[in-house]
């Protein structure tokens, strides 16, 4: 990174400082060591916390921890999602959205921080990131607006989060079947790098119906935030990864009304919307420095940026799955879903 893009760097997203507390994450160790456990869609064995999902142990700790430690502010805006749903795509709008004035995106964007640092830098994991390796981090001394992310299962979010008037959530989901071929070839990726053999697709489905996926059940995790959105859509914005593609610019609009920075008719009229857009897309994206050279340090290891970038198109399963295994997901999906008013 050269220096200048240091100079770049948000204050926001330096990291706080803060203690350790190895005994905390001890305690959650022991604990998540006690839970039931088994093979899953990953490398890692995957423990079933008592709330129902399915995790691998250091970001079911994790989680733990930022349930116990965090302290929400009513400005505070969390990106929830299950991996492979596209979590990348939805922090490089939300980041882009908040911060625009302090960073243009219009005019080639060519001093924005989403070109020296990788959307999962800017806004970080609770899980993954934040509270890992025994650290508890002093989150208080980063100025308003704070952004963050998680996968964890709304029933498990810190419960500061749920708690804290105004503190807002948006969440994404996406169709299960790609979220399934994302995910597959995710942790292939990380198989193969550990000197395992890659999981075969039909190992992988069967365990992803199982729900053993990571914080899965998926069907659980998108009821729960669905749940949450219709009972109050002020505190959890609800997106579908095929609408965003389908229409970028209104999900954009939706997300900037929803943290209170609504575009003005000035910033309409010159193009801002799609700006924003055009910076987050997935070719502009995979293109910028921060992807092609970047590094996340995440609990599990430092992952190039690029990984986070595969195909970025709706349907692809087509090209991986058999019908009779689309056919079976989607008759869970369907019986799953059956009465919530959640559209297969
Ligand atoms: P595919 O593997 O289907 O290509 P996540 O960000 O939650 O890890 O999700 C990753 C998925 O989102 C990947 O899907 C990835 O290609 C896609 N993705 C990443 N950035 C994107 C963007 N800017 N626009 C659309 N899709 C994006």
């Amino acid at each position: 990174m050269s220096s200048s893009s240091v100079q770049t760097f948000p204050k926001q997203e330096a990291d706080a400082e803060g203690e350790t507390n190895p005994e905390l994450y001890q305690h959650f160790a022991n604990l998540v060591s006690s839970l039931p456990s088994s093979k899953g869609l990953s490398n890692n064995r995957l423990y079933r916390h008592d709330r129902g999902w399915h995790c691998s142990v250091v970001p079911i700790v994790g989680a733990m921890v930022a349930d116990a430690c965090f302290n929400s502010r009513p400005s505070d805006i969390i990106v929830a999602t299950l991996p492979k749903s596209g979590t990348t795509w939805m922090k490089s709008l939300l980041y882009a959205t908040v911060h625009r004035r302090e960073h243009p995106v219009d005019d080639g964007a060519a001093g924005h921080p989403l070109n020296s640092w990788g959307p999962h830098q800017l806004i970080k994991f609770f899980e993954y990131q934040l509270y890992t390796g025994d650290k508890v981090p002093d989150l208080d001394k980063l100025p308003d607006p704070r952004h963050f992310a998680t996968h964890v299962p709304f029933v498990s979010l810190p419960r500061s989060v749920v708690a804290t008037p105004g503190c807002k959530i948006v969440y994404v989901c996406r169709d299960p079947k790609d979220h399934l071929i994302s995910q597959w070839d995710f942790a292939n990726k990380f198989r193969v790098k550990d000197g395992l053999e890659p999981l075969p697709l039909e190992d992988a489905a069967e365990l992803f119906c199982a729900g053993l996926s990571p914080f899965g059940p998926y069907w659980d995790h998108v009821l729960g935030y669905w749940g949450a959105h219709r009972a109050d859509p002020d505190k959890v914005l609800f997106f579908r990864y095929e609408e965003m593609q389908r229409d970028p610019a209104a999900h954009v609009r939706r997300l900037a009304e929803f943290v209170g920075l609504p575009f003005s008719s000035g910033e309409e009229d010159s193009g801002v919307v799609d700006a924003v857009v055009a910076l987050c897309s997935f070719e502009r994206m995979r293109g910028m420095a921060a992807t092609k050279g970047g590094r996340t340090e995440l609990s599990f290891g430092v992952v190039p940026n690029s990984s986070f970038f595969r195909q970025g198109v709706v349907g692809d399963w087509v090209n991986h799955l058999s019908p009779e295994m689309a056919r079976r997901i989607d008759a869970i999906t369907a019986d799953k879903f059956k009465g919530s008013g959640l559209l297969v």
